[in-house]
């Protein structure tokens, strides 16, 4: 049965698999990011347990967040013990990339345990959490031509607010193509 929980260290090989498969290419909402900015290497167990400490204490407000970031819950996707993906609630959107490009929620599934529904379950849960965190709405965005991640939102109750056109801003964090901006009311 596929659950949801928190990142956990006892999971390195399994998530070592999922990096080979996703080939260098970014995860939405896994908090990898998080890792580069403090130099870690996720291959080593010892860099992966201090990401995972990491990223369970970016839960809590505090200084040890780095500049425009919000706390944020990073859960797991995971079946018999197997990793299949991430999704991260950031609690306010305080900083103009979160409000412009990347929104409340930002979520990835390995590549082979796609169209099994991992994403539709892992979003709904999280939009439980993020009631259970007193949000009323949420923003979620996505490339104009994802259409799995479309029909994630959609499916969600995501509403369409617009469709954005990239700026310099937008190009220069890595969104160089239209944005489906959605909200969804909790
Ligand atoms: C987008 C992504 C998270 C979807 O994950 P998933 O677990 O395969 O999605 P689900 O199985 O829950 O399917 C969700 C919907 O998308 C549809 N879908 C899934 N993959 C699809 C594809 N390749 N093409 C078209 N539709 C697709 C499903 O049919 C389902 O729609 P339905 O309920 O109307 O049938 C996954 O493809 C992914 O990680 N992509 C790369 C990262 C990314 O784009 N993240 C989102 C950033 S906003």
């Amino acid at each position: 049965m596929m659950k949801l929980i928190a990142p956990t260290a006892a999971l390195h090989a399994s998530w070592l698999e999922n990096l080979d498969e996703w080939g260098g290419i970014q995860q939405d909402g896994a908090g990898v990011r998080r890792a580069e900015a403090k130099g870690l290497d996720l291959r080593s167990a010892e860099d992966f347990g201090t990401w995972v400490d990491t990223l369970r204490a970016d839960e809590r407000p505090g200084s040890h967040l780095p500049e425009g970031y919000a706390p944020s819950i990073v859960r797991w996707a995971v079946e018999n013990d197997d990793y299949l993906g991430a999704i991260q609630l950031r609690s306010a959107l305080v900083s103009r990339s979160l409000q412009e490009l990347s929104g409340h929620i930002g979520y990835s599934v390995r590549p082979s345990a796609r169209r099994r529904g991992v994403a539709t379950f892992m979003l709904r849960s999280m939009l439980e959490t993020a009631m259970d965190q007193g949000l009323e709405k949420v923003l979620i965005t996505c490339d104009d031509s994802n259409e799995a991640s479309r029909r994630t939102i959609e499916a969600a109750g995501g509403v369409l607010e617009s469709v954005r056109q990239p700026d310099d801003f937008a190009r220069e964090l890595g969104y160089p193509n239209p944005l489906r901006r959605y909200w969804i009311t909790l």
